[in-house]
């Protein structure tokens, strides 16, 4: 699907009633975030919300639109709407809208010379590893993931949870899934294993501009019902690399060559909600249906959820002395430095 890149697109404006300080929405609102996968498409308009802004994404022929949803006649939201011949259909006077978000037609005034301000606020999108990625300004300040060898090394079955939304700040969540310390205990149902706790504690770190990035090792071990098998002791090599500022790639290297990939996809909804798109690839379990694959992971994931959405502040506080740091924690103090860095206060308003 083609990109927007080249098209016109809108710089959305501070929403109201947003629950970010207008400080940080400004800073967060530059960057590239997951949105939607491209199979939500379909032949409805489809709603998203990011950063507190309503968006309609729809496929309209073979192009896409994401915008804001909202038909600038009467502030009707599009999402109540509903495409037909390649256009969006506002629900309230049925005036039509293209992939370009340019209105087409106005069916109560036919012959009318349409006016060009009559135009959605489009939101600069890209399509890449089929998620739709958007960004609210214009004008990204980060970069998007790169997941190579597994997108085009046949080796790796891909298999994907749909998107979720979680009670939690995207900040508390990627913090969780950047951090080892925690395996041994929260996830002591399905791989932690208490006495590995100092090695998800010891790991090497390097960071640059858009990434931080962590290697080390982990015995694991894995119940009955998890598809890699029972196995009291499992060694796993991992290699996560963060991409900034809600993005993960972990790399899960088993004995034998097998790995296991996971690719965590975070946006902020708002400030006290995030939604997740877990993407997973895997060379190895090709006679595992996807069902169990997608279940086990699930699992797992639900054990960092019942977790993180009870962390308080919800926010990460960007005051360091607000918490205490261990030696374990230095990539999430990478993190938390990064974000005072970029200009945010960690402020929230609601
Ligand atoms: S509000 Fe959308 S057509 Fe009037
Ligand atoms: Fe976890």
């Amino acid at each position: 699907m083609a990109t927007q890149t080249e098209k016109e697109t809108s710089t959305i404006p501070y929403p109201r009633e947003c629950t970010f300080s207008e400080n940080d929405w400004e800073v967060l609102s530059s960057m590239w975030y997951p949105l939607a996968l491209e199979t939500e498409l379909t032949d409805k308009p489809l709603k998203k919300k990011l950063l507190d802004v309503d968006l309609v994404l729809a496929r309209l022929g073979g192009d896409l639109i994401v915008a804001k949803d909202l038909c600038i006649h009467r502030g009707a939201p599009l999402t109540n709407g509903w495409i037909k011949d390649d256009s969006i259909v506002c629900p309230y006077h049925g005036y039509r809208y293209d992939s370009a978000g340019h209105c087409v037609f106005v069916p109560s005034h036919p012959e009318w010379k349409i006016p060009t301000k009559l135009k959605l606020q489009t939101i600069l999108h890209e399509v890449r590893y089929g998620i739709i990625w958007g960004c609210l300004n214009g004008n990204p300040s980060n970069q998007l993931p790169l997941w190579e060898p597994e997108v085009s090394d046949t080796k790796y079955r891909r298999f994907t949870l749909e998107p979720e939304i979680w009670n939690c700040s995207a900040g508390r969540l990627i913090e969780n899934f950047m951090d080892n310390a925690h395996f041994s205990f929260v996830h002591q149902s399905s791989f932690g294993k208490e006495d590995s706790a100092t090695m998800g504690a010891d790991y090497d770190f390097t960071q640059d501009e858009y990434t931080l990035t962590m290697e080390f090792d982990y015995k694991a071990t894995n119940p009955d019902d998890s598809p890699i098998g029972n196995a009291a002791e499992l060694d796993r090599h991992m290699h996560r690399t963060i991409i900034l500022p809600f993005c993960t790639r972990t790399s899960i290297r088993y004995p034998g060559d097998r790995e296991h990939l996971i690719h965590f996809n975070i946006a902020p909804v708002s400030a006290r909600k995030a939604q997740i798109i877990a993407v997973f690839h895997r060379n190895f379990d090709h006679d595992v249906p996807v069902e169990d694959l997608l279940a086990w992971e699930k699992k797992i994931i639900y054990e960092d959820r019942a977790i993180v959405e009870l962390q308080r502040p919800e926010e990460i506080p960007l005051n360091i002395a607000e918490e205490v740091h261990a030696k374990a924690d230095k990539a999430s103090m990478a993190l938390r430095r990064w974000m005072v860095k970029i200009g945010l206060k960690g402020e929230i308003t609601a």
